[in-house]
């Protein structure tokens, strides 16, 4: 089966063919298991089992975890990232067998970071959920740049486009020219809606935007934006873009339905 993954720093998403999206929190908990009192299970609420350590996932692991962390990393080649795709994979995804397309912000697109996520993930998982044993096998998997990957829900034929990808850690920056991706014009400034110890939308929107127009954006660009803060920081970013818009009435999923196009054209 065909699925997509963004295992963001606060949240993962995930879609796969003819499904809805779904959202969950990226915490995790490790070695959390040992519960006097259990709770009717939320639809989000996991205990997990993998690589011999266990733990808490989702809303559990924000409710009742002593140890929980959403690990809020430039890069998504580590542990924590692997485990929020594969739970998702395992409660929301058809069957046992995988050709995967997951996101990777823009700065860390390396070759070298790619190769090391496509490692983590291809080959067999053996992860128990909620105790439910299940076996999950990723036979292809692509890496898929955050924010520009969203571009290509809106890209045109002809002309460029500009994404914002504001995220929980991170935002991404893109341009678009003629449907591809433009290195020079996108990069990741590595702080997000949750890298400040007092958010001031106004002040982070101040900020977001000059580094756009140091980068030579201009005020009159075709700005989209993607993410779990754009719906928040518009209103201020139109100071600075006027023709900025939400990319549609879902932007926290717009990187996630992106990849899972991409996956339908790399896998058929
Ligand atoms: N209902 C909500 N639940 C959680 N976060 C929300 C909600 N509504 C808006 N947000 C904002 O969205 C942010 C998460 O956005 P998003 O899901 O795009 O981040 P992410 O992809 O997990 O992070 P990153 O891109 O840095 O890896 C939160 O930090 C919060 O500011
Ligand atoms: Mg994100």
């Amino acid at each position: 089966m065909i699925a997509a993954i963004d295992p963001g720093n606060r949240n993962t998403k995930f879609v796969g063919l003819q499904q809805n999206p779904f959202i969950f929190p990226s915490a995790i908990g490790v070695n959390d298991l040992e519960r006097n009192l259990k709770r009717d299970p939320g639809p989000y609420d996991f205990e997990w089992r993998y690589e011999g350590k266990c733990g808490f996932a989702g809303t559990l692991a924000l409710e009742e975890s002593e140890y929980a962390e959403s690990r809020k990393d430039d890069s998504k080649a580590h542990f924590d990232a692997k485990l929020r795709t594969l739970i998702a994979l395992h409660r929301f995804g058809a069957g046992n067998e995988f050709d995967i397309v997951v996101g990777q912000p823009i700065e860390t697109h390396t070759d070298s970071e790619k190769l090391a996520i496509k490692k983590m993930y291809l080959g067999r998982h053996d992860l128990t959920l909620n105790d439910q044993r299940k076996i999950i096998t990723i036979n292809r998997c692509e890496v898929s740049p955050e924010g520009a990957a969203a571009g290509l829900l809106v890209a045109p034929n002809t002309g460029m486009i500009r994404v914002i990808d504001i995220g929980s850690g991170s935002v991404n920056f893109a341009t678009i020219i003629n449907r591809k991706f433009n290195n020079r014009g996108s990069w990741t400034f590595t702080e997000g809606m949750e890298s400040k110890r007092d958010l001031q939308l106004a002040a982070f929107a101040r900020q977001i935007a000059s580094k756009a127009i140091a980068r030579k954006w201009l005020a009159t660009d075709k700005v989209y934006l993607v993410g779990g803060g754009a719906l928040e920081l518009h209103p201020f970013l139109m100071d600075y873009f006027r023709h900025s818009q939400l990319i549609d009435d879902d932007p926290s999923t717009a990187n996630v339905r992106a990849f899972l196009m991409i996956a339908r054209r790399v896998y058929g």
